[in-house]
């Protein structure tokens, strides 16, 4: 059985997943959270769906021996690969998974161009492929696949040159048509917002699904009497498997960043 005062775990394959913490903890701020990130192993995004797997199995039982009382999958990679068997292997565990907020942004923009970007394997996943089904009379969707964007978050790149290069080669077939909405279809593109609209212009709306996912965690919580009733401030606590203190303190600066 689960209990209030356990935490809510999240996690990613490396500090995507705390720009979803980032939004949980401001609206759930009496609950203590988990951010686990597997930057050991990441980038997920690259890998076999066999990979994923075992890697998101790994996480998951770490979590769990950590006490969590419900786990968001804070990775749009690992949801779409993954989050199936983990929900048939703990069938009593409230797993809440992420996917690209394409339904939001064909909601917004009907008849509208969208980009999605997001990791290779994210985009070619039969859920990812379903998701893009279900929206392709709504909105012009294209999909964008960036191997290699995440790693300017691990590293802490957030601006500057070099990033700006890769965004300009990914978007080049886009630049200089309208483009409505640019769905940030990987956790760790928010904190690359900035970068991104500075590309793609202020004629076009960025829209992560952060927001959404918030508000599912709470609605589940709430149902089934998980909410934490404490009115002390809740707690959050970051573990890595690169077991560096520098990936943990970047991961701290990064939960502080303003949305
Ligand atoms: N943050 C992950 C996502 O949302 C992916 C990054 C990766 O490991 O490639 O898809």
């Amino acid at each position: 059985m689960f209990h209030a005062a356990q935490p809510v775990a999240f996690f990613d394959s490396g500090l995507g997943g705390i720009s979803v913490l980032r939004a949980a903890v401001r609206a759930l701020p009496h609950e203590n959270f988990i951010y686990y990130g597997d930057s050991a192993n990441a980038p997920y995004g690259t890998k076999t769906q066999e990979e994923i797997l075992r890697l998101s199995r790994s996480v998951m039982e770490k979590v769990l021996a950590m006490g969590a009382k419900a786990v968001v999958i804070a990775c749009n990679t690992a949801t779409g690969m993954a989050v199936e068997p983990l929900r048939r292997q703990y069938p009593d565990l409230t797993i809440i998974g992420v996917e690209p907020a394409v339904k939001p942004a064909a909601e917004a923009y009907p008849g509208g161009r969208i980009l999605v970007l997001a990791t290779p394997m994210c985009l070619q996943g039969a859920r990812y492929r379903e998701l893009q089904g279900r929206f392709s009379d709504a909105a012009q969707i294209h999909p964008v696949p960036c191997g290699g964007l995440m790693e300017f978050v691990e590293r802490g790149e957030l601006q500057g040159e070099h990033l700006r290069a890769y965004l300009e080669e990914k978007l080049q077939p886009f630049l200089g048509q309208r483009v409505d909405a640019a769905v940030l279809g990987c956790t760790h593109y928010p904190f690359l917002r900035g970068a991104i609209a500075e590309v793609l212009g202020p004629q076009t709306a960025i829209i992560d699904g952060n927001a959404g996912i918030t508000a599912q965690l709470r609605r589940r919580l709430e149902e089934q009497g998980l909410l934490n009733p404490s009115r002390e401030a809740g707690t959050v606590t970051f573990y890595n498997s690169l077991e560096d203190d520098a990936i943990l303190l970047r991961s701290k600066a990064l939960l502080e960043l303003p949305e």
